[in-house]
């Protein structure tokens, strides 16, 4: 495990070492909690593999599913049953076969105006200070116990793009997002970053060339979302060889 500036950087084979190093800290972070343990998941391509092993033994039994509850932090604004929706994934891939339904949250898409993501935004805050018990985020109580997260060509993370005052959000927990920077070219829902870094831990999944570098400019501090995305606790970058920068080669 290599270490800068606070990021834990931690360098795999491949995907499928990937997922079985994020499927470890899954079950570390759900150990380390013997009450109620709040997961975040993400979208994208990165995390299917994981899902798929969390819904696989000997990882699925190793879960206590009735104590497990599985957030989303950001949604593409598109119907529950949509390919494109985040949530749809993780549920075929592993939620609707293991977890109790009332431990799925979703972020709500279908609002009754189909082109605003904000009222969804709100109901999705209103549903986490409900978890949480308060309407006010505090550092020294997580509201998560993990985060999963990704980055994007472009740098973004979760459904914050670069540029986007909504990145300096500080009052509100999630919000509507009208404009993707990349495709699929959807509103979108995103929990903004105090919200993300409310957690124990944020855990990245960066796999395959074409992330090479951009990983290059965020490990470099360059001012991007996912550069800017940080947990209260501890961040840690699975890697796999083909997205590892020059420089974090050994
Ligand atoms: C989304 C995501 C997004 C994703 C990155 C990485 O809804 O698209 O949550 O932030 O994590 O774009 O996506 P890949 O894993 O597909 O590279």
């Amino acid at each position: 495990m290599m270490s800068n500036d606070n990021r834990h950087v931690t360098s795999v084979a491949d995907p499928a070492a990937m997922a079985e190093a994020a499927a470890e800290r899954v079950i570390a972070r759900i150990s380390e909690n013997p009450g109620r343990v709040a997961i975040c998941l993400t979208g994208g391509s990165s995390p299917k593999q994981l899902y798929q092993l969390l819904g696989t033994d000997p990882w699925r039994s190793r879960i206590p599913w009735q104590r497990v509850h599985w957030f989303i932090g950001d949604e593409r604004f598109v119907p529950a049953d949509d390919p494109l929706n985040n949530m749809r994934v993780a549920r075929k891939t592993f939620l609707d076969r293991c977890a109790p339904a009332s431990n799925i949250h979703p972020i709500p898409t279908s609002t009754a105006d189909p082109t605003d993501p904000d009222r969804g935004a709100a109901l999705y805050e209103g549903e986490l200070k409900a978890f949480y018990g308060a309407d006010d985020l505090d550092p020294g109580r997580p509201l998560f116990d993990l985060v999963l997260m990704g980055v994007g060509p472009d740098g973004h993370t979760a459904s914050l793009f670069p540029g986007d005052p909504l990145l300096d959000e500080v009052r509100r927990w999630v919000v509507g997002v009208h404009k993707a920077n990349v495709e699929p070219f959807v509103p979108r829902i995103t929990l903004t970053l105090p919200t993300l870094a409310c957690c124990r831990e944020m855990l990245f999944e960066v796999a395959g060339s074409d992330k090479r570098a951009i990983l290059t400019r965020v490990f470099a501090g360059e001012n991007l979302p996912a550069t800017r995305a940080r947990s209260s606790g501890e961040t840690i970058w699975l890697v796999d060889q083909a997205a590892l920068p020059e420089n974090f080669r050994a």
